[in-house]
C-alpha cells in the first residue's frame, strides 16, 4: 500500500484572527503561499453559512490562485453548490453545519439524506470537481455513502481526538481504523481530519488506508509561537514518522 499522506492544511483560522478585527489582515492568500512553500499538499477552507472566519473573496482568491489543490469544505446547500460550481475547488468536503456550533460537531447523516447527498456529488463531479463526504466512523452508513457515487470520504477523529481517556481514546481508533479499511477496501479513497495536533497526530497517520489528513486549528495555533512554516514542517515530518 502506498506511504503516500499528504497534508491538508487549513487556514480558517487565519481569517478568524482577520475577521476579530474587521481588518485585511492577516492575508488568506499569504498564509496558503506560505503553507505551500512548507510543503503542504493541499489548502482547505471551510465557507460556512454565516462566514464566520473565510469569506466569498477568499475563495475567489483561493481558486485564481492555482498554486495547490483547494479543498473547500461546505455545507450541502444551493447556495454552497452554486458558489462551487462557479469556483471550481479541485475538491469539495460536504459537511453537516449547525449555526450555533463551534465547529463541525459530527459527520454527515448519509442515509438519512441519501438522496441529496447524492444529488449533490453529481452536481459536483459534472462541475469537475471531486467530492468527499464527511463521515462518522460509523460501518452502518459505508453502503449508503457507497451509493452516492462519492469518490472519497473524509473520517471524523473528533471523538479520537477528544476523548476523555487512554481507553475510549483505543476504542475510537479502532472504529477508524475498522472504517477506513472497509471504505478502501470498497474502493473509497479515504482522508482523516478534525481536533489532530503534533501529539496524537500519529496513530491516525499510521493507518495505511489513509491518504490525506486535514488539519487546521492545532497547526494555527502552533503557528503563533513557531510561525507557519515550522509548524507545517514539523506536522509533516510527525506523518511521515508515523509511516516509516
Ligand atoms: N475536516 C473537516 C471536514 C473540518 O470541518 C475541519 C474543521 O474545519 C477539519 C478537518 C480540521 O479540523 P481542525 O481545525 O480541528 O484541525
Amino acid at each position: 500500500m502506498s506511504q503516500l499522506l499528504r497534508l491538508g492544511v487549513n487556514i480558517d483560522h487565519v481569517a478568524t484572527i482577520r475577521q476579530a478585527r474587521g481588518t485585511n489582515y492577516p492575508s488568506v492568500l499569504e498564509a496558503a503561499r506560505l503553507a505551500a512553500a512548507a510543503g503542504a499538499d493541499g489548502i482547505t477552507v471551510h465557507l460556512r453559512e454565516d462566514r464566520r472566519h473565510i469569506q466569498d473573496a477568499d475563495v475567489v482568491a483561493l481558486c485564481e490562485w492555482q498554486q495547490l489543490p483547494i479543498n473547500l469544505e461546505m455545507a450541502l446547500t444551493d447556495e454552497m453548490l452554486t458558489i462551487a460550481c462557479e469556483r471550481k475547488p479541485a475538491h469539495c468536503c460536504l459537511v453537516p453545519e449547525k449555526r450555533a456550533e463551534l465547529t463541525t460537531e459530527g459527520g454527515l447523516n448519509v442515509s438519512g439524506n441519501q438522496l441529496r447527498v447524492t444529488e449533490a456529488c453529481d452536481v459536483l463531479r459534472a462541475a469537475g470537481i471531486r467530492t468527499s463526504l464527511f463521515v462518522d466512523p460509523d460501518l452502518s452508513q459505508l453502503d449508503c455513502i457507497l451509493a452516492t457515487g462519492t469518490p472519497a470520504i473524509e473520517i471524523h477523529t473528533g471523538a479520537y481526538a477528544d476523548a476523555a481517556d487512554a481507553n475510549a481514546r483505543e476504542q475510537e481508533l479502532n472504529r477508524i481504523q475498522l472504517m477506513a479499511t472497509a471504505a478502501h477496501q470498497a474502493g473509497l479513497e479515504v482522508h482523516g481530519g478534525h481536533g489532530l495536533h503534533l501529539e496524537n497526530v500519529a496513530a491516525i497517520a499510521a493507518i495505511p488506508e489513509i491518504v490525506e489528513l486535514n488539519i487546521g486549528h492545532s497547526l494555527i495555533a502552533d503557528a503563533i509561537f513557531v510561525g507557519l512554516s515550522e509548524a507545517v514542517t514539523a506536522m509533516h515530518q510527525r506523518m511521515r514518522q508515523a509511516r516509516s
